[in-house]
């Protein structure tokens, strides 16, 4: 009969410890008795990016990195895909099960019910200057409006909560499309709550004042499983933030924000717009094997390409890919379509990324997908974040709720200078100022 736990001997002492092992972990915590001298702080693991370390415990979202397997609460996301909606997955992200009908019904009914904004935030959006990054207009109108809903910082009642969720659901694609509006210069799409979720969110894109206008279903549906696909991802960067932000009990809307900004960076939800930026530098099929070249001499990184949890195909990467043709279908082929594919061919089959195990992503075909329905780049992200939306929020929750969470504060190691006395001015050597 094996034991569950870890020996670990300090062969700076000699001294021998025995740490209880749980769901394969040791607590980082029980590391802190391994010291030489009783006055020592004590033994810490270091693990810059968190590479290893788990920082909660979650019934949300499970992967399998090595056999690149995704699942929201037990259920593929194959699956999900196939047969669910966005909303339908956003209820399950946060409650856990999959909704009856009737359940189903008032769950979307509450969320259409909110995606009318504030007026005087509706007024703050239209002074960005016609340029602004549509994420910076997210991310300031998702922390403004903590502003309007004071109530939210009442992070204990569950009423308060579900309200935030349904506010946040309702609210952020009708920011997301202002921002688009505002950006080209045309008059706001106020949302009809007629139309489904992502039909909204396209109405409003795209709506100019036509007698006979219809959302284009298959546009709906492929962009509604986009949504679904990035749903929840566990604890990645993003959610981490929101995590964080959240355990200082900081309400959900300036939470989501930091979120949103996380999710901004190139390497994380801005890696579709990079991916998409590549492909156009890469321009043709012929200039492939020199950019290789390039990756190998590590110039430059193949975007989309490599996971931190994921060392073979990612699962979402391959039903973008079979989305990708039938909303090509529709608004015509993507020539950086070609370039992808074959990039990808290549790239399967050399050493440099099989060795590396260097996969596909969720970002390497979804930018296509967006460019081929007409958004601008730098909109990418923001796409991303409706999606991840209903993820954040299910892990706000689990991690309010959770008695064993605390105020996310890491250690460090600190390497600085010992102790030393105030240099006046007129002593000190010159430094430069290089961060
Ligand atoms: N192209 C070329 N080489 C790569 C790449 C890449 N995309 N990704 C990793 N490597 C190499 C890296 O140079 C290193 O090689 P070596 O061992 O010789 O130094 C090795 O693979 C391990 O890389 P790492 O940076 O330690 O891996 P990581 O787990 O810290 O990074 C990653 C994960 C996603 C940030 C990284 O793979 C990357 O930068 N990919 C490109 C950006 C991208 O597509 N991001 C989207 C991620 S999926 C959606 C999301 O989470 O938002």
């Amino acid at each position: 009969m094996s034991k569950e736990t870890l020996t670990a001997i300090d062969n700076r002492t000699g001294k021998e410890y025995e740490l209880p092992i749980e769901h394969d972990t040791i607590r980082a915590m029980d590391l802190r008795q391994i010291r030489v001298e009783p006055e020592d702080f004590g033994m810490m693991s270091y693990d810059p990016g968190y590479a290893n370390t788990a920082s909660c415990k979650s019934r949300i979202t499970f992967i399998d990195g090595e056999k690149g397997i995704l699942r929201y609460r037990g259920y593929p996301i194959e699956q999900l895909a196939e047969q669910s909606t966005f909303l339908e997955v956003a209820y399950l992200l946060i409650f856990g099960e999959l909704p009856t009908q009737d359940q189903l019904d008032y769950w979307v009914y509450r969320v259409l019910r909110h995606t009318y904004l504030h007026e005087n935030l509706t007024e703050m959006l239209k002074t960005f200057r016609y340029d602004a990054h549509p994420m910076g207009i997210l991310i300031s109108a998702t922390a403004a409006m903590s502003t309007f809903y004071p109530e939210s910082r009442n992070i204990d009642d569950p009423d308060v909560r579900l309200k935030q969720i349904w506010r946040l659901l309702g609210k952020l694609p009708t920011v997301a499309a202002f921002a688009y509006r505002h950006r080209i210069g045309r008059p706001y799409v106020y949302p009809n709550s007629e139309l489904g979720y992502t039909e909204n969110f396209l109405y409003m894109l795209d709506y100019m004042g036509q007698s006979k206008y219809e959302v284009n279903p298959v546009l709906a549906r492929a962009l509604d499983v986009l949504f679904i696909l990035h749903a929840d991802h566990e604890q990645n960067c993003s959610t981490s933030t929101m995590r964080a932000i959240s355990s200082s009990r900081a309400d959900p809307y300036v939470a989501m924000a930091g979120a949103q900004a996380a999710l901004f960076g190139p390497l994380h939800g801005g890696a579709n717009e990079a991916v998409l930026r590549m492909l156009m530098e890469i321009g043709d099929v012929a200039h492939i094997p020199a950019y290789i070249e390039r990756v190998k001499r590590k110039e430059v990184r193949l975007m989309g390409f490599g996971h931190r949890v994921y060392k073979n195909y990612d699962p979402r990467a391959k039903i973008i890919k079979r989305l990708a043709y039938e909303v090509f279908e529709v608004t015509g082929m993507n020539p950086l379509l070609d370039v992808a594919l074959e990039l990808e061919q290549i790239a399967l089959h050399d050493d440099y990324f099989l060795e590396r195990k260097l996969y596909p992503n969720v970002d390497f075909y979804s930018g296509i997908i967006y460019q081929a329905m007409g958004f601008p780049m730098d909109y990418f992200p923001v796409l991303f974040a409706l999606g991840r939306a209903a993820g954040w929020l299910a892990q706000w929750v689990e991690q309010i709720t959770d008695p064993e969470q605390r105020i996310a504060r890491p250690r460090q190691i600190y390497l600085g200078p010992e102790r030393r006395d105030y240099v006046p001015v007129d002593q000190r050597q010159p430094v430069a100022m290089a961060c």
